[in-house]
């Protein structure tokens, strides 16, 4: 079923519309260049409408065979080879199980982290499981992925032995180059590319994150669908000059620059639906490490409401205003609850949606009357088409976000940096 995509609401954004048409000409290049095919690692403007039907088969029946080969499927990668697929897995299967997806085996992550108790509890854990792995990383050479896929495949080889245990592994990587690659031809692990002109944090709609999502029994053609409808949508934006800028994506990017020159320099990413927390991690990283170079960029953070109103929310109110909001509001949830009598005749009988939609209107206007910037994004619903939609509205925002703001959005050259350093203190 085709959803209806976000809707921003740019009533409390405090940018003067005069000032937002003013972008249009910058925009517009912006978006050219986005088009163009000529710019590295703009490989995802066009995936969605050009994608290899073919590989997507083979994503779909791989995910087939793992559902049935496993009952703990563990996702070995770290940033954008795991924020992607860690994020719809959260947002599209059960809460409060987070590690489920909406059927099939429950999927764990290693490798995001270099803690020994995590690993050796996650071992603990899964050993005695029927189990599958999924390596994922471009490079092949990062750190942390590199420790978790050496224990867990001596877990699988200690269980199944080698030539089972090779069968349940799987890898993403890159086609021709690293020591992943390597290995998986020489060990004839099954595997997927990751495309050489999508940079990590672009790229959950490659393998790198359709292939863990459709383990977790989600529906990755929808998501495909609602980028595609998304990309459809995209520019051209400036046919009239004088009129607004329509297009959504590129509206947030010109409100973002403008909040940015005027001494906003966080972006605060609020939600009142805890299935949205690894979504909102993979929006730091996209913006993050999209921006933050030459001294530039706005620093993305996230709280969850209501539970962070109640640690960060004296901040939000009084504290110094260097920030702006970015609401991610849930229309439809899928569940309900009605608050019993017990609870009190103010709340009594009472959905609890409608009660959570009472603490978005109470925020804002409690924000608004101290004069912070808001931007309300309305999300029909949680499904993988709006997944889909939502991936490449924000994608699209900070690639033209990053042009606006005149820095290369898909380098990363200071995790390279901190990369090389530690490498080089292990090596001593
Ligand atoms: O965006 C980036 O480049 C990083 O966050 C990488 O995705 C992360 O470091 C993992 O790299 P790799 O996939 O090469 O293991």
């Amino acid at each position: 079923m085709l959803g209806r995509g976000l809707v921003v609401h740019w009533d409390d954004c405090q940018v003067l519309e005069e000032k937002i048409i003013n972008y249009k000409g910058r925009l517009l290049e912006a978006q050219k260049r986005l088009e163009s095919g000529n710019e590295d690692f703009t490989g995802w403007v066009k995936l969605p409408l050009e994608y290899d039907k073919g590989e997507l088969k083979k994503i779909q029946e791989t995910a087939n065979r793992i559902r049935s080969q496993c009952d703990a499927f563990v996702v070995v990668g770290i940033g954008g080879s795991y924020l992607g697929a860690r994020a719809a897995i959260e947002m599209l299967g059960k809460t409060g199980q987070s590690l489920t997806g909406t059927s099939g085996p429950a999927v764990y992550f290693a490798g995001q982290n270099i803690s020994g108790t995590y690993h050796a509890e996650l071992i603990e854990e899964i050993r005695d499981k029927e189990l599958s792995i999924c390596v994922i990383s471009k490079s092949g050479t990062t750190t942390e992925p590199s420790i978790a896929f050496a224990l867990l495949k001596d877990l699988l080889i200690k269980k199944y032995g080698k030539e089972e245990a090779n069968r349940r592994i799987y890898a993403i990587t890159d086609l021709g180059k690293g020591i992943l690659r390597e290995e998986t031809e020489r060990e004839g692990y099954e595997s997927f590319v990751v495309p050489d002109d999508i940079g990590g944090r672009y790229s959950v709609l490659t393998a790198v994150g359709l292939l863990p999502i459709a383990v977790a029994g989600i529906d990755v053609e929808a998501m495909l669908n609602g980028a595609e409808h998304e990309a459809k949508k995209a520019g051209p934006f400036a046919p009239v000059w004088n009129g607004p800028v329509e297009d959504d994506a590129a509206r947030l990017a010109a409100v973002r620059n403008e909040l940015f020159l005027s001494g906003k320099v966080i972006e605060v990413y609020e939600y009142y639906e805890p299935k949205l927390q690894y979504f909102t991690e993979w929006l730091k990283q996209l913006f993050g490490e999209s921006e933050g170079k030459e001294g530039k960029g706005i620093f993305p953070a996230a709280l969850q409401f209501s539970t962070d109103l109640h640690s960060m929310g004296q901040f939000l109110q009084e504290g110094n205003q260097i920030f702006f909001e970015t609401v991610l509001n849930l229309k439809r949830p899928e569940k309900d609850l009605v608050v019993p009598e017990s609870a009190g005749s103010f709340l009594a009988g009472k959905s609890m949606n409608a009660v959570n939609q009472a603490a978005v209107d109470g925020v804002m206007a409690a924000h608004r009357a101290s004069g912070i910037p808001m931007i309300k994004i309305d999300i029909p619903a949680l499904t993988p088409y709006e997944f889909g939609r939502m991936v490449y509205f924000f994608e699209r925002t900070c690639a033209l976000s990053g042009y606006l703001a005149e820095v290369d959005p898909f380098n990363q050259p200071g995790v390279e940096s901190y990369k090389a350093e530690m490498r080089k203190a292990l090596e001593k």
